[in-house]
């Protein structure tokens, strides 16, 4: 397995976008092992958020890994530039282009992380075809769209259904698990497979993101080894 076990990705839609070098550096000192940036375009989602050059500029501000997950219709027409700006990983959705084969191989050319995600409505099933070429797989545990929304439970199903194909296919893509992320369901998720954990508000919102950060890694490592 090439993933790593657990990984934090605290969410910056949830910070404040007028300290985010600060803000991001504190979740950094808290042990956050990845930055998840939300990228929305006002079409297939409704509501705009952030685009290239915050990437850019974040890219100057932080040396972890920027998980750069494309909210977009088409987004083979954007990836270049978000690669170019400094992305570790580009994670589009499945339902967002009609060419998602192509478009993940664009995004592992160009020398970056390919992930593919799907909404709450579409079954892993959807993926079948692409699960040997995505360094992740995001399930989305809201609809996209707005941080602060509450944890749809049919994620949990589907983490352990992808978490089973990785096992019997020996892949090693990570499985991200985004939206409603808290204290409370984490160590379920962990349970299921999960291994990127995306969380926004349970992080930023709280009065120390530091300790948030470190509180919901040891968390999920706990569960991990609960399980064993
Ligand atoms: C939702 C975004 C999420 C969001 C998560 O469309 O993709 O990354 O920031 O926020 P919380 O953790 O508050 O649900
Ligand atoms: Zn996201």
């Amino acid at each position: 397995m090439t993933y790593a076990r657990i990984e934090i990705a605290p969410s910056i839609l949830a910070s404040n976008f007028a300290r985010l070098g600060e803000e991001v550096r504190a979740v950094e000192e808290g042990g956050a092992d990845v930055i998840h940036v939300d990228v929305m375009d006002g079409h297939f989602v409704p509501n705009i958020s952030i685009g290239i050059p915050v990437v850019a500029s974040l890219r100057k501000a932080t040396r972890l890994p920027l998980d750069v997950h494309l909210m977009i219709e088409q987004p083979e027409s954007y990836i270049a530039d978000f690669v170019r700006a400094g992305a570790d990983r580009v994670l589009i959705h499945q339902e967002a282009t009609v060419h998602l084969d192509r478009a993940l191989a664009l995004i592992r050319e160009l020398g970056a992380q390919a992930g593919a995600a799907i909404n709450p409505a579409t079954p892993v099933a959807m993926l079948a075809e692409v699960l040997d070429k995505v360094d992740t797989v995001l399930v989305m545990s809201v609809n996209p769209g707005f941080g602060g929304q509450k944890f749809i439970p049919g994620a949990v199903e589907k983490i352990r259904q992808l978490n089973q194909l990785r096992a019997r296919y020996n892949a090693s893509f990570r499985i991200e698990v985004d939206g409603g992320v808290d204290l409370e369901n984490l160590q379920e998720l962990a349970q299921a497979g999960a291994n990127t954990f995306v969380a926004g508000t349970s992080i930023f919102h709280q009065p120390d993101p530091a300790a948030a950060t470190r509180t919901m890694r040891k968390l999920a490592m706990e569960a991990l080894i609960q399980k064993v």
